[in-house]
């Protein structure tokens, strides 16, 4: 099992476009594929119902709160127990191919270390004593027999290096990190790089101080994924190539594919309940675009 973790502080930089459509397109070759929704605001889990299947049944599903509430006992259940089958893509997914399932998310998580029993102290502050366990959570849950028929889990998260983001990254085998191109992106994503380190030297301090049976964490494997990739004369504009150069000056790996800005592709997404990459109308150049990425990420997978 491949754990992929998508992540960056800066907002609306294509984090949940990028889960969903590589997770139906990684499904359709034929992978099982699980997607965490660990972000409030509930994008993810959202993409994948029409606006009449949200009213109708999108506020009677459980969501990962239960897990966050749940005991250590019998946890791992809680969370393969919230795993939801989203009906049009699994149907369009058909027979030959793999199959995509979701755990759906909710605002209540907004706050979820006070969600999670005994983790804070009275001033809403993270145990010392738990803090390997806490940041272990999704890592020790998605060992779980429970999980062992996914190929692949991708987790998206919120616009935060938040309790939830941080175990994302614990459990990660890679970093998946969309960014646009452009001064205030490249810049989220050495933030991005400094608060790694930062979480990897806590979790092993924490980890020598109250010697658990913890593993080390390590640095995860990061790759940017450049998203809304402006093109003009089949290469990105002057000021883009420009940001994508210094990212790959800094030494971050960076795919090789680069998602086009598509406005007119990629705006109504969600609305019909299924990723661009497998929804009716979308140019030919856009679905082969996501399915670039969907293949270099596979490459990646070979090398982790
Ligand atoms: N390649 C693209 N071309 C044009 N628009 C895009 C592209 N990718 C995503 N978008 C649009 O940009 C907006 C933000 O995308 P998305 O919600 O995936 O970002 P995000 O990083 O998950 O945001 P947040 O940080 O709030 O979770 C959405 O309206 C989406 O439709
Ligand atoms: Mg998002």
């Amino acid at each position: 099992m491949r754990i992929v973790a998508v992540v960056n502080n800066k907002g609306g930089v294509g984090k949940t476009t990028i889960t969903a459509n590589l997770g139906a397109g990684l499904a359709a070759r034929g992978l099982k594929v699980l997607m965490i929704d660990l972000d409030p605001q509930a994008s993810l889990t959202k993409s994948f119902f029409t606006v009449d299947e949200s009213q109708l049944f999108l506020s009677k599903l459980q969501t990962v709160g239960a897990w966050f509430r749940a005991p250590d006992k019998g946890r791992a259940q809680v969370l393969a127990d919230l795993v939801f089958s989203p009906p049009r893509c699994n149907a369009l997914i058909g027979k030959q191919g793999g199959w995509l399932e979701l755990v759906p998310s909710d605002p209540l998580i907004i706050n979820s270390e006070s969600l999670i029993p005994g983790a804070v102290d009275n001033s809403g502050h993270i145990k010392p004593s738990k803090f390997v366990a806490l940041h272990r959570r999704l890592a020790e849950d998605l060992s779980d027999p429970a999980f062992s028929k996914y190929d692949v889990v991708l987790v998206d998260c919120a616009p935060a290096f938040s309790l939830t983001t941080k175990m994302a990254t614990v459990a990660a085998d890679m970093l998946l990190m969309p960014a646009r191109p452009d001064f205030l992106s490249t810049e989220a994503i050495q933030v991005m790089g400094q608060r790694l380190l930062e979480l990897t030297k806590a979790f092993n301090q924490h980890r020598e101080a109250a010697p658990a049976e913890a593993p080390p964490m390590r640095m995860p494997r990061v790759a940017v994924l450049f998203t809304m990739v402006q093109w003009y004369n089949g290469s990105p504009i002057d000021v883009q190539a420009q940001f994508i150069n210094e990212v790959k000056a800094l030494g971050v790996p960076v795919f090789d594919t680069l998602i086009r800005d598509r406005s007119n592709a990629y705006a109504a997404s969600g609305r019909h309940g299924v990723p661009t990459i497998m929804a009716g109308g979308v140019a030919p150049e856009v679905r082969a675009n996501l399915h670039d990425c969907v293949d270099e990420l596979l490459k990646m997978f070979e090398r982790l």
